[in-house]
């Protein structure tokens, strides 16, 4: 649906040249979420604005629907972009016009009739809930009301694609919950395949099917959402995991656990009550586990959840229970004499 084929982009500035984006290649299948993660400045927006040519990338091809955009002359690229909605962080919205204007503008700017132009406006702010605030002025409504008319007026062009760039990240954590709930209904109901760029771990675990980790103008990982999630591989991704599942346990507590057996971070997908993996080892191993921390998720296609786990006993003991529960499809990590795949916990 949406290809971004060896894209990288220049920037000329006054120090020298700003390589904003380094050989990125991203496939975005259709109806998907797709979400780009990274810290700022990683060059999030500047891939965003290349998916619809706003930003010209200095090499490479960006295919929307099997069109090459890249290719195109300015007249069929302003028609290409009629099937590509956006919406931004800062919401773009024209302060002297009412929330009907504001949808409706654009829809007369493109050639819609007058009856037309209504219908859809009617359509499109029922579908995002303003109905009742169409004479209002965006100055009047709150950050998550404003971010609703840019929606509506996205959607009212009837794209096939939309682009997000931080949507959420100027809202309160109720009205993010609220707009990301919108998005994955537009995404359900409309089949509207989204791509969306954010520096917030919470975006990417709610609503994304799949997520591409973005550093200094490359993508350094991608995967689905539950396997970057549950195996991370590079450090930036480690971390914006941890930002999600925090195991901070104070160092002596630690060490103490560790002297008398071993602490493990068990992972796991889903939740089976008829298998209490856990409560089994105390049962089948001389040893106590202790849960130090720990927390579940909800990921768009599974719960996922971490312990962080003292395994009190001998160390032949542990080792037994740590293989018992690695059978029982648990991921242990941790450190153990046989070498357990072992990442330190820290
Ligand atoms: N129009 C521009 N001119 C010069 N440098 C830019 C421009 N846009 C972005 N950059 C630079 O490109 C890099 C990536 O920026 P950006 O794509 O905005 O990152 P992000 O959205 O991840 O914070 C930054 O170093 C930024 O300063
Ligand atoms: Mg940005």
């Amino acid at each position: 649906m949406i290809q971004l084929k060896h894209v990288s982009k220049v920037f000329k500035g006054k120090k020298g040249d700003i390589h904003a984006l380094k050989d990125v290649s991203l496939h975005v299948n259709k109806g998907e979420i797709f979400g780009v993660i990274g810290y700022s400045g990683a060059g999030k927006s500047t891939l965003i604005r290349c998916a619809n040519l706003l930003e010209r990338p200095s090499s490479g091809n960006i295919l929307v629907n099997d069109i090459d955009l890249t290719k195109l002359s300015a007249g069929k690229l302003r028609e290409a972009r009629k099937k590509i909605g956006m919406i931004f962080q800062g919401f773009n919205l024209l302060k002297t016009a009412t929330v009907y204007d504001n949808v409706a503008i654009p829809l007369k700017l493109s050639g819609l009739n007058k009856q037309e132009v209504k219908d859809r406006v009617d359509q499109y702010l029922s579908i995002v809930g303003l109905e009742d605030k169409r004479h209002s002025f965006p100055g009047e409504l709150s950050g998550g009301q404003k971010q609703r008319v840019a929606i509506a007026r996205a959607l009212a062009h009837e794209p096939e694609v939309l682009l997000c760039d931080e949507a959420t990240s100027a809202l309160d954590p109720d009205t993010t919950e609220a707009i990301l709930d919108l998005l994955l209904t537009i995404n359900q109901e409309f089949g509207i395949t989204i791509l969306l760029i954010t520096h917030e771990m919470n975006v990417i675990q709610r609503i994304c099917d799949r997520v591409a980790v973005m550093e200094n103008g490359e993508v350094i990982e991608q995967g689905p959402v539950s396997k970057i999630f549950s195996s991370p591989v590079e450090a930036t991704t480690k971390k914006f995991i941890r930002s999600v599942f925090s195991h901070h346990i104070p160092d002596e507590i630690l060490q103490n656990c560790q002297s008398s057996g071993q602490v493990v971070l068990l992972s796991f997908f889903g939740y089976s009550p008829e298998e209490p993996a856990l409560a089994l080892v105390s049962k089948k191993f001389n040893v106590y586990p202790n849960i130090l921390s720990g927390s579940m998720i909800q990921l768009k296609q599974e719960p996922y959840g971490q312990l962080l786990v003292h395994l009190k006993g001998e160390s032949l003991e542990v080792e037994r229970a740590i293989r018992f529960l690695s059978e029982q499809g648990v991921k242990v990590e941790g450190e153990s004499r046989d070498g357990i795949k072992n990442q330190r916990i820290s």
